[in-house]
This record gives C-alpha cells, structure tokens and sequence, in this order.
C-alpha cells in the first residue's frame, strides 16, 4: 500500500472536514500518499483531485462542509459510471480508497468494490444517523445540537405566545434526528415515519396539556413524516390552539462540528487507514458500545437501522 484515494460524497456533514484531515496526517504517519478527489464521485469520474498533504489539511477541523467539496451523482448510479471510476482509480495507481458519507455514498462505495482490485473502505458521515452497523455517524451530534439551539429559542416565543409550535427537523425518511431532537430539547410530542401519528392522540396531548397550565408546546416532526404545513392546519381547527411552523432546514447540515463529532471523525479517519495499511478493504468503520470498530460494507447495505422505540417512550414520561 503506497498511495490512498480520499473522496466525501453525498449530503455534507459537520466533522467531514476533521476525518479528512485525520485520514491524511495518519496516512502520513505510515508514509502512504493521499488523493483527494473533487466533487464526490464527480472527481473519480473525471479524474480531478488534488494530492493532499499534512500541511494543506491545517486548519479545517473545525469547519463545517468538506474542503473536497460533494454532490450526489445520478452516473454514479450507473454500471459505466462505477467503472470509469474504477478506472481512475487504477489509472492513479490507487491501491486504497476512502469513501467519507452516508447511506448512499457507502451504497456506492459496496458497488465500487466489486469493480476495482483497490481495497475500499467506508467512513460512516451523515447527519442523519441511519447507518446500519455504527450507533453513530458523523455530523449527526452537531445537527442535533443545532436544532436543540433553535429549540431553545422557539421556546420563548411559543411561551410568550401561548402557541404550539411545529419544527419541522431533516432526516430523510427516518426519525433518529427527530428523535434525539425531541427527547435533548423536552420536547411535548415527537413525530417519526417509524411510529404511526393520530391527529386525535396529538390533540388529546395538547389538551391534556392545556388543561395542566401548559398552554404552549413544542412538536419535533421529522421531515419523513410528510406534510407538516398540512397537519398545523389539522392541529389548528380541531385543538382551537394558534400553531406555528418553523423548519429547521439546511443549517443542520453547516455549522462548526462539535466535539463528539470531530472526535468520532478522528477516530474512524484513523480507523480506516489503519485498516487500509493492514490491506482489509471492503469495510466500513463503526461505533459499537462506545469502541471503535468496523464491519463489512455489504452487510451494512443489506440491512436497515433500528429506531430504539423505548426512547420514544421516555421522551413521552418526560415531557408530563
Ligand atoms: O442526508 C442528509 C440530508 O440532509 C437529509 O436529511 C435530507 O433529506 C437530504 O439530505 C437533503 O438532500 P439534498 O442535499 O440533496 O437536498
């Protein structure tokens, strides 16, 4: 192993800028080479990269985005496109490519892997958390933390008021964001794709409420959920209580990484060169139980992630 390829693909995440920089300076440390390719799968399409070094890696770990840039793909999507990619790759005599990005990107990097003789490994970066295999992606604490900021914030006005706000959080068609948002910033009713909402439990929630002296209220909904604009309507004429929208949108996808998310970015950036270096591909660096492990790409594309449901039920306790 002589020379490592380096891409970040799909929805950036705070802390994809951290693993970067762990992967090259620990690459450095084995004395491998690093190509950081541009734009996602974009840049092993075209062949544009720039070579990276311990020094031109200084001073990201603390910002938001990916230096290398991201998008989504469609050629990707496509057998040609994984194999001009595969063809970069051995064009640039890359013996090992790091794959930093969510569900999709680790999707893509499975399929790459049966195209190439480079060895393939992933690092699990979205702030949606839905991953199987790791109990936590990178960038999914800074997401957290800065909706629970906004939360905050909405809070006072919704006292003020006396209203019952929505807030509408990402998280694609999962509920882990809504989740953790709900449960961390005492949230009064929590929405996810996972668990069936009735509009007549929500009411008798908010009534309940009402009737203790609460007379505002928070409702985390998970963008998957669907139309949020709709359901404040619902809420609105059968609760008689005034409801406001506020979607928190794509700040949860910038911002500066917090410390949880730089320090799972250090560890798997340092995770998976070191698997490189021992010549194992075709894996995908995880959290499991508080340790750093990692576990086979494909079994982490074949399988879905589960919502913890006793969560849901906390949150519920604690938000009387
Ligand atoms: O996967 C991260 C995410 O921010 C989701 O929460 C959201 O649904 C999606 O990306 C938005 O995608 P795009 O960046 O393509 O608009």
């Amino acid at each position: 192993m002589k020379k490592i390829g380096l891409v970040t693909s799909g929805g950036d995440a705070p802390g994809m800028n951290a693993a970067i920089r762990a992967v090259v300076r620990v690459a450095y440390s084995h004395g491998l080479e690093v190509l950081g390719f541009e734009r996602g799968w974009e840049g092993l399409l075209t062949n544009t990269f720039r070579r990276l070094t311990p020094r031109n890696v200084g001073g990201i770990v603390h910002l938001g985005g990916t230096i290398l840039r991201t998008s989504r793909s469609p050629e990707f999507r496509k057998r040609e496109g994984i194999q001009k990619a595969a063809e970069t790759l051995s064009l640039n005599k890359v013996d090992g490519l790091v794959v930093i990005g969510g569900g999709g990107s680790l999707r893509g990097a499975l399929e790459l892997s049966g195209e190439t003789t480079s060895l393939i490994v992933g690092v699990p970066a979205t702030i949606d958390n839905d991953v199987f295999g790791t109990d936590e992606t990178i960038g999914f604490d800074s997401a957290v933390n800065t909706a629970i900021t906004e939360i905050d914030k909405i809070r006072d006005t919704a006292n003020s008021h006396d209203r019952v706000f929505i807030v509408e959080v990402m998280g694609r068609k999962r509920g882990f964001l809504a989740l953790t948002i709900g449960l961390t910033a005492g949230a009064e009713i929590i929405l996810v794709p996972e668990v069936e909402y009735s509009l007549d439990q929500i009411v008798r929630t908010l009534e309940k409420n009402g009737a203790k002296g609460k007379k505002s209220g928070i409702i985390v909904a998970a963008e998957g959920i669907g139309d949020t604009r709709k359901l404040l309507n619902e809420i609105e004429e059968k609760a008689g209580v005034e409801v406001r929208l506020s979607v928190t949108g794509y700040a949860q996808r910038g911002g500066n990484p917090t410390a949880r998310s730089r320090l799972l970015a250090n560890l798997f950036g340092n995770k998976a060169v070191e698997l490189l270096h021992n010549k194992q591909g075709n894996r995908m660096v995880a959290l499991q139980e508080g340790k750093i492990t990692s576990i086979d790409l494909e079994q982490v594309c074949s399988k879905e992630k589960q919502l913890d449901l006793s969560l849901m039920k906390l949150a519920q306790t604690l938000a009387t």
